[in-house]
């Protein structure tokens, strides 16, 4: 077991719910690495961290996880600093509105990089840190929306539930050892300019389930320590997964798609 210093890593840090766990982390007394595109907003959440917890440690690297070799700079980075990661929180994802054709190519594949492969490949890395720990924890970040399949946000829907697939095996895999793996599964969660338009499109079903990052966060990280395997944040988003296990599945096709086409206008 090693007896080194300890960092919590957030991937997505800059921003929205990854902001809220990396300030939720800091306020608990950890060290937090946060990691994110190379903009100035990610040293100035450093930052404010720093200032206003001078005890502990608050490190950034800026980079692009839809790259390929980007998770394994993160890995070299933390490495070659010496810092030992006992909590991976895989956050940073992109989502997206619109028919299938109404975006390049490439937009789906920066996409799908971001939401599976950069949160398999930080996950591979530092699992074998993780586990040099008496407790190591991965929390990935999945969606409500990785409960079902959803026309006009397809891409997005099928990578969550790649995270909710593969964060499930792998718990089952690692459950007699000193690794917990939980997946939060939010649903709206105003955070960037895109997810308030789309929010306001979607009306009142939307309007139900809304939590700040500040809520989702605090309830993620306490269910994490309490090792549970999924989190969903509120009332009404349990409520609106019960349905989906009532309802046929031509019928829940039909009324996500009459929902999400609002967003594509
Ligand atoms: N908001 C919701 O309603 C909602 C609901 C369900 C699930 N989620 C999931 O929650 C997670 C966070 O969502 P959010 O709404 O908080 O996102 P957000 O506010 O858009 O913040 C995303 C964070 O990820 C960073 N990021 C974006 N692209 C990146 C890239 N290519 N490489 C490295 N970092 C990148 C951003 O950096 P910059 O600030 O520099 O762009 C930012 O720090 C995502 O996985 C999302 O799918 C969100």
């Amino acid at each position: 077991m090693t007896t080194k210093k300890k960092y919590t890593l957030v991937t997505g840090a800059s921003n929205g719910i990854g902001r809220a766990i990396a300030e939720n982390c800091a306020s608990r007394g950890f060290n937090v690495l946060l990691v994110a595109l190379p903009e100035p907003k990610l040293n100035e959440v450093t930052a404010a961290l720093k200032e206003k917890y001078p005890n502990q440690e608050f490190h950034s690297f800026g980079t692009n996880l839809m790259e390929e070799g980007s998770p394994k700079l993160v890995f070299d980075w933390c490495q070659n600093n010496g810092f030992e990661i006992d909590i991976l929180v895989n956050n940073a994802g992109l989502g997206n509105a619109g028919a299938f054709l109404s975006k390049p190519s490439e937009f789906y594949f920066g996409q799908m990089q971001l939401n599976m492969v950069a949160l398999v490949m930080l996950t591979y890395h530092f699992l074998p840190g993780l586990q040099k720990f008496n407790k190591g924890y991965i929390l990935n970040v999945g969606s409500m929306a990785s409960f079902y399949d959803i026309p006009y946000k397809g891409i997005y829907a099928a990578s969550k539930q790649f995270v909710r697939s593969f964060s499930s095996s792998l718990r089952y895999e690692l459950k007699d050892s000193s690794v917990k793996i939980s997946l939060l599964c939010p649903a709206a969660v105003l955070t960037n300019p895109d997810v308030i338009i789309r929010d306001r499109e979607m009306g009142l079903a939307s309007k139900l389930t809304q939590q700040t990052p500040e809520q989702v966060a605090e309830y993620a990280m306490s269910r994490l320590f309490k090792g549970k395997a999924v989190s969903i944040p509120g009332v009404v988003p349990k409520f609106y997964k019960g349905l989906g296990y009532i309802l046929p599945q031509r019928m829940q096709l039909r009324m996500l798609a009459n929902a999400f086409i609002k967003q594509s206008r």
